[in-house]
């Protein structure tokens, strides 16, 4: 059934988690509070009212959870970093036992030949320096450059790729655009200085890093197609605008230097050096992708099906719309394959030289509390075939991540949504590989030929 699908001897493969959505531990060996666990405590703010204090215990169950990583066959661990676990407050001295915890990971990882592939900031931000304005002020992009330094000092020997920031576009937009996500502000399109300060941090952070010796480094960006949901010239229109506003915002200045036309202005600068800074070349480029988006001109009749129930406010131009004819995940999500590989050929087009190596940093899908998971491998083989698809048109990827190796806490929907190719029983924290682990251990060990 897959010894079609190959991507050769080189091609590396591996899951994705996050710090927040596995660890646990939230206040464990000098952990300080992160802007999630005070989302987390707010009213009505998760499904459930489920919160990451315990998640799937991965701070005490690592070891299992590496041997699982070793018996699956992946080459790759992306994982994240906790910055309130190496800077309780946000700054200075590092906790030595937050420390410890990632020494201990980093060598059982590497103790079963996999590379760990750390992500610097998965959206859990130190308390207090969201107190102090968190990343609405610029001060922060000094905090991450130190945080970013202290790690490469004490990993840079053993770690082989970085990942700075991952989605600046969902912690803008969800975070303090409208709210849905910590911290939780509703700043419509003033958050753009939330934008524009985590792209410094991680031009920052790829110098820290660099200076450190680290090598290989990159960033995590969320990208899709926004497909106009009508021919119509408003909606093209409407859909054009929210292509620059999701994708070439966060993009652009990274790979070209520029932000989209009449961003510029809106950006606390000196932005034309910031952003000489942000476009520090990259060794890769990382794409977490899931879906494509339909959007078309408002219409004052909300669709909040198409915007994970947020209500776009009067004035915004442009709405998402339900993307009708393709089946979708439990989550709501439409599958349509072919917009994995229509992502990556629009990087290429869009970039050309000037996109580094890509790596799939993310791509999954949620599915219902089983482990028949049938339709988790269709969707997996569907979007490989994209993948290899684009790889044959001449877009240059080297990896697969797959998102993600347990059922986690998926942020505002709790635990509602379960996107692992391990189940995870969450009373009792048993973990049981689904039938789309066994059939991605089979694409591993197939693929290479
Ligand atoms: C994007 C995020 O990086 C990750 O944290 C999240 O769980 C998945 N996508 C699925 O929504």
């Amino acid at each position: 059934m897959t010894a079609d699908l190959t991507f050769g001897p080189d091609f590396r493969w591996g899951v994705s988690t996050s710090a927040y959505q596995i660890e646990g531990a939230v206040a464990e060996d000098g952990r300080g509070p992160s802007t999630w666990d005070t989302f987390c405590a707010g009213p009505g703010r998760i499904l459930g009212g489920d919160t990451g204090e315990v998640a799937c215990d991965h701070y005490h169950r690592y070891a299992e959870d590496v041997a699982l990583m070793r018996d699956l066959g992946v080459g790759t661990y992306r994982f994240s970093f906790s910055w309130p676990r190496i800077q309780p407050s946000g700054g200075g001295p590092a906790n030595a036992a937050g420390l410890d915890f990632y020494d201990r990971l980093i060598d059982t990882l590497l103790g079963a030949g996999i590379q760990p592939a750390p992500t610097l900031y998965h959206w859990d931000t130190p308390q207090p320096l969201e107190d102090a304005g968190g990343w609405l002020e610029r001060s922060i992009t000094d905090r991450f450059a130190d945080y970013a330094e202290i790690l490469a000092a004490r990993f840079g020997d053993r770690v082989p790729m970085w990942i700075t920031v991952n989605e600046p576009m969902v912690l803008t937009l969800m975070g303090y655009s409208l709210g849905a996500h910590a911290p939780g502000r509703e700043l419509m399109f003033d958050a753009l200085p939330v934008a524009h300060h985590q792209l410094l941090a991680h031009g920052r952070a790829v110098q820290a890093l660099r200076a450190a010796g680290a090598t290989n480094v990159g960033i995590a960006g969320n990208h899709a197609p926004t497909w106009p949901a009508s021919d119509s010239e408003e909606d093209k229109e409407a859909a054009a605008l929210y292509d620059n506003l999701i994708n070439w915002l966060f993009a652009d200045p990274v790979l070209l230097g520029a932000y989209p036309p009449g961003y510029e202005a809106a950006m606390p600068g000196p932005v034309s050096d910031d952003l000489k800074v942000i476009s520090e070349p990259l060794d890769f480029f990382g794409i977490n992708h899931y879906a494509p988006v339909s959007v078309g001109a408002a219409t004052g009749r909300a669709d909040t099906a198409a915007t994970d129930g947020i209500l776009l406010p009067p004035g915004v131009p442009f709405e998402p719309r339900s993307l009708e004819g393709y089946p979708r995940t439990d989550f709501g999500w439409p599958v349509v394959p072919s917009a994995f590989g229509e992502i990556l050929r629009i990087f290429k087009d869009r970039y050309g030289d000037r996109l580094p190596p890509v790596y799939i940093t993310e791509n999954g899908c949620a599915y219902g509390d089983t482990v028949d998971d049938q339709r988790r491998i269709d969707y997996l083989d569907g979007y490989l075939r994209s993948l290899r698809q684009a790889m044959d048109d001449g877009v240059d990827v080297r990896g697969y991540f797959q998102w993600s190796l347990l059922d986690n806490f998926e942020w505002a929907a709790g635990y509602s949504q379960r996107f692992g190719l391990v189940h995870v029983d969450f009373a009792t924290q048993v973990r049981t590989p689904k039938a789309s682990y066994h059939w991605f251990r089979d694409v591993i060990a197939q693929s290479r030929g």
